[in-house]
């Protein structure tokens, strides 16, 4: 209602991210505020969420003064984000200004920094209920680590997500890291290999040495990375050496802040490294009920019905959160050139098909190459998202009746 999105959307291709109204919308703001009214100020909350990310940095952070206002009036409101304890992770505080170690020979960074404010407006990966629920309980044991070190109970440390790759799972360790107000060191491992003998191992203890000085999240993405050279027989020498300056790092490391490392290859990993990991957790492709919860953050606020939502998740059978997401920005785009049109989340789905040269061959991609008819039979067998005609309607920008007929037609041939 008070969301413009279309104006908004308009505006921002124009480099100059606005929201019409936006002193009214502030303004209605601030009378729930007093009124201290939670359903509308949740809903603040989330429009500060779309404005910053789609960049209108200036009302997001008019929002967030407001918000700031009613913590700083509540006095004992929840704080914006939780503050591990110095002992839990130590270290000098990193800054925008910190210098992250280089490679010496060719001088590129062994790191990339994710300060505080840069990690602020991540959203989390949507996950199957079972990996959500063991996240959950990974950050909460970090969040309650000085309670668990009171009671004698080791804190876990470090911690690896494998699966496929597009999963989410850099998202998710990033997200993390913002849950519990960390910044983040990220270090792609197979960045750090160099073709100089010895060059990798002292790379690796660089880093090391300095995620351990200040006070972050290390994280190693591609950690697979390290295994590598693996190919080359000759190099097998140094492959060891890599491996074993890795095993050190993370020993010493043992007792100093997290680690959290990412790999799509996990077979590819020695087993001593494997074991160095207080959890491991797999962050496998999403079921057809989290595909359906992605498309619906990624379309919202286009014009997509909610049953052409669940068709897309079908559709997306067998990919992986980045690719629905990929998706949906195609879809978005065809909707926004065409929107003057009578078009539909199919037609847009047509010409995705043909210009992605289909990296996916599930049966539901497939079937609408056959054809819309077949494509809307197809659909309705689907077990796991009962797709009604209804929904194929939503999809193809048309009637029940129509469908009916359409699959009808198709049964007599
Ligand atoms: N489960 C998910 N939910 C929402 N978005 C996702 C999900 N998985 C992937 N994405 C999107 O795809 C992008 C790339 O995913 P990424 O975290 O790099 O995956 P991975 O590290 O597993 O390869 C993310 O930044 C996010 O925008
Ligand atoms: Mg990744």
């Amino acid at each position: 209602m008070l969301y413009q999105s279309g104006n908004l959307h308009k505006q921002r291709d124009k480099g100059l991210p606005k929201m019409e109204h936006f002193p009214i919308v502030l303004a209605l703001v601030r009378a729930a505020a007093r009124e201290r009214n939670p359903a509308v100020l949740q809903h603040a909350q989330r429009l500060r969420e779309a404005l910053a990310q789609g960049g209108a940095d200036e009302e997001a952070l008019a929002l967030e003064t407001v918000f700031e206002s009613i913590r700083a009036a509540a006095g004992k409101m929840a704080p914006a984000r939780v503050v591990l304890s110095k002992a839990m992770v130590a270290g000098e505080p990193i800054t925008p200004n910190t210098a992250v170690p280089v490679d010496k020979e060719t001088s590129t960074p062994l790191a990339e920094l994710w300060t505080i404010d840069r990690l602020q407006n991540l959203k989390a990966p949507i996950l199957d209920d079972r990996p959500a629920k063991a996240v959950e309980h990974l950050v909460d044991q970090w969040i309650n680590a000085d309670r668990l070190q009171e009671a004698g109970v080791k804190v876990p440390r470090t911690t690896l997500f494998f699966g496929p790759p597009g999963t989410g799972k850099t998202r998710l360790a990033l997200w993390t890291a913002q849950k519990l107000g960390l910044p983040v060191l990220l270090a792609r491992l197979d960045g750090l290999t160099s073709s100089y003998l010895g060059t990798t191992a002292r790379n690796i203890r660089a880093l090391f040495d300095f995620a351990n000085r200040h006070r972050c999240i290390l994280l190693l993405d591609e950690f697979d990375g390290i295994a590598k050279l693996r190919d080359d027989p000759q190099e097998l020498g140094e492959v060891k050496r890599v491996v074993n300056a890795v095993l050190q790092a993370m020993d010493s490391r043992a007792g100093t802040g997290l680690t959290i490392a990412l790999t799509n290859h996990e077979n590819l990993l020695d087993p001593a490294v494997w074991r160095r990991f207080d959890a491991r957790m797999e962050i496998g492709l999403p079921s057809a009920g989290t595909r359906q919860k992605i498309a619906e953050r990624y379309l919202d606020s286009f014009p997509v019905a909610v049953g052409a939502i669940k068709v897309l998740a079908w559709m997306t059978d067998g990919l992986s959160g980045s690719d629905v997401e990929t998706m949906c920005d195609f879809i978005k785009r065809y909707l926004t050139l065409h929107a003057n049109e009578h078009t539909s989340v199919v037609d847009a789905l047509e010409l995705y098909l043909e210009l992605s040269a289909s990296t996916s061959e599930s049966p539901a991609v497939l079937s609408l190459k056959k054809g819309r008819s077949i494509w809307a039979q197809e659909a309705l067998r689907s077990r796991d998202l009962k797709i009604t005609q209804a929904d194929v309607a939503d999809a193809m920008g048309t009637t029940q009746s129509k469908v009916s007929r359409l699959i009808a037609r198709n049964s007599v041939n």
